[in-house]
């Protein structure tokens, strides 16, 4: 099966109710560009009002917890995300693992609790720059994807996102080779692991992808699409990237 391109915004901790009006321009815009899926992850805050807004849009949440419910204070769950109208939710950003001390067994645990919502994951995974320096972020990576990937989903549910965690919010980014050298390695070990399944999972390129840099970044072998921060929050500067993905065909 043919995979289709995936542009997903992740606005971070950003955005007001008034920014639910950017949600709904880029949403708009992203109908011209039918064959490629575009989704929006606001903050908690905002997921209600920006589904309202926009119905049939595809909006996230940028975390979960892998409990149904319980006593956590300050938690989501999964099962909150689908009821307040989410569709996805990412999970292992690096933002998360580093800032909140996520494990592998967490992202794990998180992402096989958005599978059984109901909901398509996005599961995180990059190397600090010591690693790419040392030569050793494939091996790093591989090592994140073995241990958070679950072992039973839905292909067209479960999309990894490589996201160097020196190139997030620097306008750093790694050579095109490098990119298509880590995403064949990923669809590589997923092959291993899970046979012809791994053709259907979505890899995704995420840091500093913008409007200029996204064509080059997006045409490399075996990537699938890109995970947006920054350049997410406008259609001014989101828009591009979806046209530049669409264009690639
Ligand atoms: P950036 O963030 O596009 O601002 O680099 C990407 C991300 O953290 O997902």
């Amino acid at each position: 099966m043919a995979r289709r391109k995936y542009v997903v915004g992740n606005w971070k901790m950003n955005g007001l109710s008034a920014a639910i009006a950017d949600a709904q321009a880029i949403f708009a815009a992203a109908k011209d560009h039918p064959g490629v899926d575009v989704a929006l992850c606001p903050p908690f805050t905002l997921i209600g009002g920006m589904v309202a807004a926009a119905p049939g849009a595809a909006v996230g949440g940028q975390d979960c917890h892998s409990a149904a419910s319980g006593a956590f204070t300050g938690s989501v769950s999964a099962l909150m995300l689908a009821d307040a109208g989410a569709t996805l939710v990412i999970v292992g950003h690096s933002e998360r693992r580093e800032g909140c001390g996520e494990s592998d067994a967490d992202i794990r645990a998180k992402a096989e609790a958005g599978l059984a919502a109901g909901l398509s994951v996005i599961l995180c995974v990059g190397e600090p720059r010591e690693v790419r320096e040392s030569g050793g972020a494939i091996d790093y990576v591989l090592a994140q994807v073995a241990q958070s990937v679950p072992d039973d989903f839905d292909a067209t549910r479960l999309s990894i996102a490589y996201e160097p965690i020196w190139a997030i919010g620097t306008g750093l980014v790694p050579t095109v080779a490098d990119v298509a050298a880590m995403h064949g390695a990923i669809r590589g070990a997923l092959t291993a692991r899970f046979g012809g399944k791994a053709d259907d999972m979505r890899l995704l390129y995420g840091g500093s992808v913008n409007g200029d840099n996204a064509a080059e970044l997006l045409g490399a072998g075996d990537v699938d699409g890109a995970l947006v921060g920054g350049a997410s929050l406008t259609a001014a500067k989101f828009v591009p990237i979806v046209a530049a993905t669409a264009a690639l065909g």
